[in-house]
């Protein structure tokens, strides 16, 4: 016998009940599942301190600065240094985001009513967060370089994000997308290739990747849930907006420090030539918001027009 199709309302009351389950088991693999890092990292450790001259910072040759020559030409010292001082400055761009998603889920969860069930799971996630600032933190203080994150105007202008939910609570998930998802890829990639790692980078990313896995979980069906019941006006400003903060977030979770080019007097056509001109790098960025692409295209958010500003922000496949 073949079933009678369902109505509209009784599809969208069955969405609904898989989206609360989702944030339900998301809730409880938070209970489950975490890390401390005043508790479970061995800071102290022989094993875990930090040698700026320890040549497992040195940066991989797939790196596209550490298999240049000038890299190459430089003693072991400061190839360690500047490999040090890139997964530092990664931490503290990291953290400085992961500031601004928090005070923006707060202001999130305030408006939210009694008995949302994304209520408890947002707490978990800005709990979570909390513990990856002082992560983070920590590791740059360890280093004992002067590494700084957003260069200042940037860092201005960012002070907007965590009111972004006021405004719209589908936006402000694209943005917590643009910064988690670069970071992500980038973690699991370093993980990936078969070098020998620092024990301390090694245990932070592999914390990070695996609660981020439920930060970037919540994000996505937060908006497979909200952006295909948008209004259309809405959802085609979503469409518009979406691309561009991606490309701009990219370009910031993988930038090169500024700081660490004038330090190391790293010559402007090597840092062009590594960093902009490169098509691998073009593709680096390109690959690091691949995810939330497929993503979007899903929920409708990409169309003739909204496309043309994903290739002119350089991160359509
Ligand atoms: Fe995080
Ligand atoms: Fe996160």
């Amino acid at each position: 016998m073949t079933r009678a199709p369902s109505s509209t309302a009784a599809r969208e009351n069955d969405d609904r009940s898989t989206y609360e389950a989702v944030i339900e088991r998301l809730s409880k693999a938070s209970v489950d599942k975490h890390w401390e890092p005043y508790k479970d990292i061995p800071w102290d450790d022989p094993e875990f301190l930090v040698d700026q001259s320890d040549p497992r910072w040195e940066l991989p040759e797939v790196d596209r600065l550490g298999g240049h020559p000038w890299y190459l030409a430089r003693s072991p010292e400061t190839r360690a240094r500047i490999g040090l001082w890139r997964v530092a400055t990664a931490m503290k761009i990291g953290l400085q985001f992961e500031n601004l998603l928090k005070r923006g889920l707060l202001n999130y969860a305030y408006r939210l009513p009694n008995g949302a069930p994304e209520f408890r799971y947002v707490y978990h996630e800005t709990i979570e967060e909390g513990h990856h600032g002082m992560m983070f933190q920590e590791f740059v203080n360890r280093t004992k370089l002067p590494v700084r994150g957003m260069p200042g105007p940037l860092s201005l202008l960012a002070q907007v994000a965590p009111w972004i939910p006021l405004i719209s609570t589908e936006l402000f998930f694209v943005f917590v997308l643009g910064g988690e998802d670069p970071i992500d890829h980038v973690q699991r990639k370093v993980l990936k290739d078969d070098r020998a790692h620092h024990p301390l980078e090694e245990t932070i990313m592999r914390i990070h990747i695996a609660e981020e896995a439920r930060h970037i979980s919540f994000a996505r069906h937060y908006l497979r849930d909200r952006v295909p019941r948008m209004p259309r006006y809405r959802r085609l400003m979503l469409g518009v907006a979406s691309p561009i903060i991606l490309g701009i977030m990219a370009r910031i979770m993988l930038a090169p420090p500024g700081p660490m080019i004038r330090r190391f007097a790293i010559p402007r056509d090597v840092v062009a030539e590594v960093y902009l001109r490169d098509p691998a790098a073009k593709r680096e960025i390109r690959d690091s918001v691949g995810r939330t692409r497929e993503l979007c295209s899903e929920i409708g958010l990409v169309n003739a027009l909204t496309r043309r500003i994903w290739q002119v922000m350089g991160i359509w496949a």
